[in-house]
């Protein structure tokens, strides 16, 4: 796998390039007037539609008001019995965003409205109240602060509660029965559709005028939802440059806190002719950086800033924003196989290929192998990461070469149970029902069913039969199969069951919103989960793929912000690494890179830099 990936965290303020981006100024202009007919997709008229203007946007560049600050965004109007409407006094530097809403309708938004364009016809589509099977839909209002509806109120699922699991991130493209978006009508009114299974809704509303917000647990029962949003703290400030403001400079709103729960806000504008520029219907009590768009300042540079937003319906002022000269670094960082936060474990693929050959080939395909590859890839490929980094961590405890084999193969065969369990059961995105779960729970069993066919028994057999039967038991004996008296995990299944959980909760599966870095791995298994393992083994891992593995972008006492290459076995804390950027906020030079085998020992690690701080390029990701 290859990756690209562009730091943007502590870079921001350092790296800079090209000239000022900025909009504000406009001499004399023309006033405009959008109009055109709202029809039903018959063709027939719709009159007491309702047309807003919604947002607003400069035609080039980022406007230096908030979008719906413009004048023009507080006008609307109503169609008459032809179904025409006439929003006169648009100015003719902007681009709308409309929205239309009628009575029993679905109502519709259009971007980038120019009213140079003529006539803007909408259709608006019966909204369809009768629901197929399996699917219900929750009823809910967005209301203001007074309690009074709010039309235009943009709802997004942005995960959903299912049985006592809960899962973030695009849910429609998780399950297409969901909707992606739904707007509340002119009764403040919202329907929201997707399967019964769903409990409860993390719902994201944002609505003009009002700050956007995010309700973590919305009950998806019939008792319907009110969502009331806040108007929001107003937070404005100044940029200056040897104290002279600046104007027509982007800046930045980022939520620092940014669990899926609780993030609405990123957000640009430029500042205006004064250097002034505000931020509206900020949610009041959180923590924002605001900084400035990397390349938009030629020379110059701004250190991000940190505030809380203050009370509703009042003002922050931020301190002056002073611009200081920055440093100009480019280029891209091209992740290898071996350090893209996977293990690097070539001699322990090299000890596992011939054994994967061999088991595809010989006797030991009787037990499936073959059979679970066309089952479910993802188990198969699971299967041979777990062989790998079980051999890894059999190296690093010092068992003999026989035990190795034995290990790897046993490793291989660990989930050959699943071919007992329905690829859609496997694949299943959401939380299994207690059947479905009672299902993947036997796969400890049917694994040893599996082995029982091999011919002969050899000690082979019976050390891959305890890890195909022991791999969930945990060693605080928390898991599955229960089994009577003292029986406890063999020292394989022990290392087994390390190497699958890590390799389970770092790897990549569609209704992940992202996986674990290997970095979160370990700090899940060294930390909450701790006590379900054997802690040699634990420890064997942490040798294996190092405590910073390979992938993971890190800040030194000295200021570096270095990559880390690999482990160092002699060392945990010191892996191999390559400057990023030096304390002074220059990069080596990329014919000249700067590497430390291992860190020396006069440094040492201060903070991982969290992979939402770095960029990772996902289309190069998902190429390669
Ligand atoms: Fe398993
Ligand atoms: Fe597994």
């Amino acid at each position: 796998m290859r990756c690209v990936v562009t730091l943007s965290a502590r870079l921001a303020a350092a790296v800079l390039a090209t000239s000022m981006l900025g909009v504000i100024a406009h001499a004399a202009e023309t006033k405009l007037t959008l109009h055109g007919r709202v029809l039903a997709p018959s063709g027939k008229a719709l009159p007491g539609a309702r047309v807003h203007i919604y947002t607003a946007q400069p035609r080039t560049g980022i406007g230096a008001a908030c979008p719906s600050c413009y004048p023009e965004c507080a006008k609307s109007a109503v169609t008459d019995r032809a179904g025409r409407y006439t929003i006169p006094g648009l100015g003719d530097h902007l681009l709308y965003r409309v929205l239309f809403v009628a009575e029993g309708r679905v109502p519709e938004f259009r971007d980038r409205v120019d009213p140079l364009a003529g006539l803007l016809d909408q259709t608006l589509r019966v909204r369809d109240t009768t629901l197929a099977p399996g699917l219900r839909t929750l009823v809910g209002h967005v209301v203001d602060p007074q309690g009074q509806p709010v039309a235009g109120a943009t709802v997004t699922p942005v995960g959903i509660h299912v049985g006592d699991g809960m899962m973030f991130g695009s849910v429609h493209e998780i399950n297409a029965r969901i909707d992606p978006v739904v707007v509340s009508d002119g009764n403040g009114e919202f329907r929201l559709t997707g399967p019964d299974s769903v409990r409860a809704w993390v719902l994201r509303v944002n609505a003009r005028g009002l700050s956007p917000k995010a309700f973590p647990e919305v009950d998806a029962g019939p008792a319907g939802a009110l969502l009331k949003l806040d108007t929001g703290n107003t937070v404005t400030g100044l940029l200056l440059r040897d104290g002279v403001p600046v104007p027509g400079a982007p800046i930045c709103i980022d939520q620092v806190e940014r669990d899926a729960m609780s993030y609405t806000r990123l957000d640009t504008v430029a500042t205006d002719d004064r250097g002034r520029f505000t931020f509206v219907n900020v949610p009041a009590g959180q923590d924002y950086a605001f900084a400035s768009v990397i390349g938009s300042l030629g020379p110059w540079a701004l250190r991000t800033v940190l505030r809380t937003a203050g009370e509703d319906d009042s003002t922050t002022m931020l301190p002056p924003l002073q611009l200081e000269r920055g440093f100009r670094l480019s280029g891209k960082i091209v992740l290898s196989a071996r350090q893209s936060g996977r293990p690097d474990l070539r001699h322990a693929k090299r000890l596992v290929q011939p054994v994967v050959d061999n088991i595809m080939k010989n006797e030991y395909s009787i037990v499936g192998l073959t059979a679970l590859k066309d089952h479910d890839e993802y188990t198969y490929a699971h299967c041979v990461n777990v062989s790998v980094l079980s051999i890894g961590i059999g190296q690093t405890l010092g068992l003999p070469r026989q035990v190795l084999a034995d290990l790897g193969v046993a490793a291989l065969l660990h989930d050959v149970g699943k071919i007992a369990v329905p690829g859609d059961v496997l694949r299943k995105p959401g939380k299994l029902t207690p059947d479905e779960w009672g299902v993947v729970r036997r796969h400890p069993i049917e694994g040893v069913r599996m082995m029982t066919r091999m011919p002969g028994i050899t000690s082979l057999t019976l050390d891959t039969m305890r890890v195909c039967l022991e791999h969930h038991m945990n060693f605080d004996r928390t898991g599955y199969p229960e089994v009577a008296g003292d029986w406890g995990q063999s020292p394989l299944a022990r290392i087994v069951a390390v190497a699958d959980c890590f390799d389970a909760i770092t790897a990549h599966r569609a209704y992940h919103a992202r996986p674990r870095s290997a970095f979160e791995g370990l700090q899940y298994m060294l930390g909450p989960a701790r006590v379900s393992f054997d802690p040699a083994a634990l420890w064997g891992l942490v040798r294996t793929v190092g405590l910073y593995p390979a992938g993971t972008v890190v800040e030194t006492d000295s200021h570096h912000v270095v990559l880390v290459l690999g482990p160092n076995p002699q060392d945990v804390v010191r892996p191999h690494v390559r400057v990023l950027v030096r304390p002074d906020g220059t990069a080596p030079p990329p014919d000249q890179p700067e590497e430390w085998n291992p860190m020396p020992r006069s440094r040492s690690v201060t903070r991982v830099i969290r992979p939402e701080e770095v960029t990772v390029d996902t289309a190069e990701q998902l190429a390669a």
